[in-house]
């Protein structure tokens, strides 16, 4: 990876854990913070969210109806809307995933009760009742304070069906289909900063070839209009994992038509779809495996971005990375196509590795929106009945959030490797960023599961006169938190890291996501 900006927090040599790893079992890093140096700046919606009609992502999730005895603002649950507002989050994408593809937005407006209803095929062979539809959905993101990113269908619907919804959504004129939203209860246009043109063209979504869906972003995008001072942001669907004919059609046959390509990668144990591995007591194996995958997501990321880099020197197209996070088996007696997991310590740490890798692209990668947001693959959130509980997930999101919108700091990190199995790790990762109030934020995680991590932090750029954080960690791998024990996996005060003479000296536990602030 040559990348023309200094390098966020490169991996140096990695030394041998015989010799890093001093006797009392500690582990021992080095790191340097370039922290005079400014990369790109770092996206806050890296931190974004993916919610779509499976399983009980949406009903029960988000909504639970006007009559519900769950408290509820217009049918919006309030406690999950309290706890997405407390994470500030910026972009939540919808209507799916393989969803969008067969969905028919005027079969969500309008009174509910004449809403017709649809079968949900790719998720369980439910019937959808289309009560949350356009307005719930947008009345959703006003009630968290996020930007909306609608996916339109391409798969199943028309040009003029989506010409048709953007108009609808954004239209401020004295036409038909605004008119048909003013009659719908919304006076005003709604801001739509993002569109999706189809999900998963190669597969779910119309099992296209890269120049057929590309000719055919080009057919749809072309009257997908911006209507009254509104501009949309327009993503192509993207590659899965390591497609790159796919990514090289698309960059040289839509190019710069696009504003973004998404890219679509799931973290597997086993790397197997049929046999994917448990999401709760699973052994050491499954650990490195699911660390291991995860961190593919960089060499995905390096390699897109190179050949657009071919296409789009200047970038001007964003990598969105609108699908990334762990799936594993369903849990036991869940319904098998509603993708529902428990959400575990080796969740949030695989969450710290990915942004690390996000913020490393930052120069490329704009936008990325985890699978998902609420009882879906890897959920921030989880409800049963009225009961809502947070995951080591979402905990993780909250100890990020501050470093969107901040710059990346470069830094260079050496440390041993944590090797089980015949895989061996970098068992730190970090990253670092400054933001606008001159606040570094340094993140570690620590993939080792036996063994503290020492680190000496030297601040290049800036003398250390404080520095605090928080940290998530726990004494088990899978440990996770509960309806009776929602409190097991929290953050708390991180109280070890100490300044040094020149820079930061900290010692991170075992299997740890940290994040400190250094003044
Ligand atoms: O997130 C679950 C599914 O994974 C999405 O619907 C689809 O786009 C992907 O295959």
């Amino acid at each position: 990876m040559t990348p023309s900006y200094p390098v966020l927090c490169l991996l140096l040599l990695p030394l041998s854990a015989a010799v890093a790893a001093p006797d009392n079992g500690t582990l021992s890093a080095t790191v340097i913070v370039h922290g005079g140096e400014a990369g790109p700046t770092i996206s806050p919606n890296l931190y974004g969210q993916f919610s779509e009609h499976l399983g009980r992502g949406v009903y029960e999730g988000i909504w639970v109806g006007e009559h519900s005895p769950i408290p509820n603002t217009r049918g919006i649950r309030n406690d999950v809307v309290a706890a997405l507002r407390q994470l500030a989050v910026p972009v939540v994408r919808w209507p799916g995933g393989c969803f969008a593809d067969e969905y028919h937005w005027r079969d969500g407006i309008g009174p509910r009760e004449s809403r017709p209803k649809m079968i949900n095929t790719h998720w369980g062979g439910v019937v959808e009742n289309n009560e949350f539809g356009t307005h719930e959905f947008l009345d959703f993101c006003s009630q968290i304070g996020c930007e909306p990113y609608v996916s339109g269908n391409v798969g199943s619907g028309t040009v003029q069906e989506m010409m048709e919804w953007v108009e609808y959504m954004t239209s401020d004129a004295n036409s038909p289909l605004a008119n048909l939203r003013r009659q719908n209860g919304r006076d005003q246009p709604w801001r739509i900063p993002f569109f999706g043109v189809g999900n998963e063209s190669w597969g779910c979504g119309g099992e296209m070839r890269p120049e057929f869906y590309a000719d055919n972003f080009r057919r749809y995008n072309t009257f997908v209009k911006n209507y009254s001072g509104n501009r949309i942001y327009r993503i192509a669907s993207g590659a899965s994992e390591d497609d790159y004919p796919w990514t090289e059609a698309l960059m040289s046959i839509v190019g710069t038509r696009m504003n973004g390509l998404s890219l679509h990668y799931y973290t597997l144990p086993t790397g197997d779809w049929k046999t994917k591995g448990p999401s709760v007591g699973f052994d050491e194996n499954a650990w490195v495996r699911t660390i291991k995958a995860t961190l593919r997501m960089d060499e995905l990321i390096t390699k897109h971005a190179a050949i657009m880099d071919k296409h789009d020197p200047q970038r001007k197209v964003g990598l969105i990375v609108d699908e990334w996070g762990t799936w594993y088996d369903p849990n036991p007696g869940s319904h098998q196509g509603f993708l529902e997991q428990q959400n575990t310590l080796r969740d949030a740490v695989v969450a710290g590795l990915n942004f690390h890798i996000f913020q490393r692209h930052a120069d490329r990668v704009k936008m990325a929106n985890i699978a998902q947001m609420v009882n879906v693959l890897q959920a921030l959130i989880l409800t049963d009945g009225p009961r809502m509980l947070l995951t080591p997930t979402y905990h993780a999101f909250d100890l990020y959030k501050p470093t969107g919108g901040a710059k990346s700091v470069p830094c260079d990190v050496t440390t041993p490797d944590y090797i089980y199995g015949g895989e061996h790790i970098p068992a730190v990762s970090v990253a670092a960023s400054r933001d606008s109030q001159g606040v570094l934020r340094i993140s570690i995680v620590n993939v080792d599961p036996h063994r503290p991590a020492h680190l000496h932090v030297s601040t290049e750029g800036g003398t250390v006169s404080s520095v605090n954080g928080r940290v998530l960690t726990a004494d088990q791998m899978d440990a996770h938190n509960t309806f009776d024990r929602p409190d097991t996996v929290k953050p708390t005060a991180f109280n070890g890291a100490r300044p040094g003479a020149d820079g930061i000296n900290a010692e991170v536990p075992a299997m740890s996501v940290a994040m400190l602030e250094v003044r």
